[in-house]
């Protein structure tokens, strides 16, 4: 099994650059790395992102909701994580369960142990070994992503909710990280880029060594 890693946080919070840094760190010391990121990441993932995102459907079911998250999920995990995590690689995921309970959860109020049962159906269980919660109040966060400077962004569905939706998502974050201290490790997402990548690099030493030997570097493979 190799070492599945997942980047969490609210809106603006800067997850998307700091696991695509990751991804470029860790393929960089010689390691196999899939970076995917949720929902999409496959074929059929990304037209469940469509749906699930699209600013046009705003009449969408919560179940309906939650249930195409899982099924984005369900195909991800066994199109690609799986595969990856026993050829030995690292999967570094923008996203997975642990939104679920934060948006659809907290931030939604859908009931908790409902969405843990549907996720464990989609995922069959599979738990990241390591979850980077890049931390920002979400006042913060909002004001970063309209910014006009900010570049490429999507503006979806999700982040078209009231502030106080974002405030609850960030508490639910907060309560998942604290139930789980082994799991998660808590960054500043409002220092620099770089001084957050470096954290970063720093905090996933230990959950590399701790793989070591479960996960397989291109080095090792192709030294005879
Ligand atoms: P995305 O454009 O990828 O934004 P971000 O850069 O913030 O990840 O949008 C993903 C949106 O989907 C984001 O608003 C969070 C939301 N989401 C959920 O509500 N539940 C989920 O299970 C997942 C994976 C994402």
């Amino acid at each position: 099994m190799g070492l599945f890693i997942t980047f969490e946080g609210s809106e603006g919070c800067g997850k998307s650059t700091q696991a695509r840094l990751l991804a470029e760190h860790l393929r960089s010391v010689g390691y196999q790395v899939s970076h995917v990121r949720e929902p999409g990441g496959t074929a059929i993932g990304d037209q469940i992102r469509s749906i699930v995102l699209g600013m046009q459907n705003t009449e969408i079911d919560p179940t309906a909701e939650s249930l195409l998250f899982s099924a984005s999920r369900a195909q991800l995990v066994n199109q690609i994580i799986r595969p990856q995590l026993a050829a030995g690689g690292i999967v570094i995921c923008d996203r997975y369960a642990d939104s679920t309970y934060a948006y659809q959860g907290y931030g939604l109020g859908r009931d908790l142990a409902d969405l843990r049962t549907v996720t464990t159906k989609a995922t069959g269980g599979l738990v990241p070994h390591v979850t980077i919660w890049l931390r920002i109040d979400p006042a913060v966060g909002l004001r970063r992503k309209l910014h006009p400077d900010a570049s490429a962004i999507e503006w979806n569905r999700l982040d078209a909710h009231e502030l106080a939706f974002h405030q609850r998502v960030a508490h639910g974050y907060e309560m998942l990280a604290n139930a789980d201290p082994t799991r998660w490790v808590t960054c500043d997402a409002e220092q620099s880029i770089e001084a957050l990548a470096a954290h970063i690099r720093t905090s996933v030493l230990p959950f590399l060594h701790a793989a070591h030997g479960a996960i397989s570097s291109v080095t090792e493979r192709t030294t005879p």
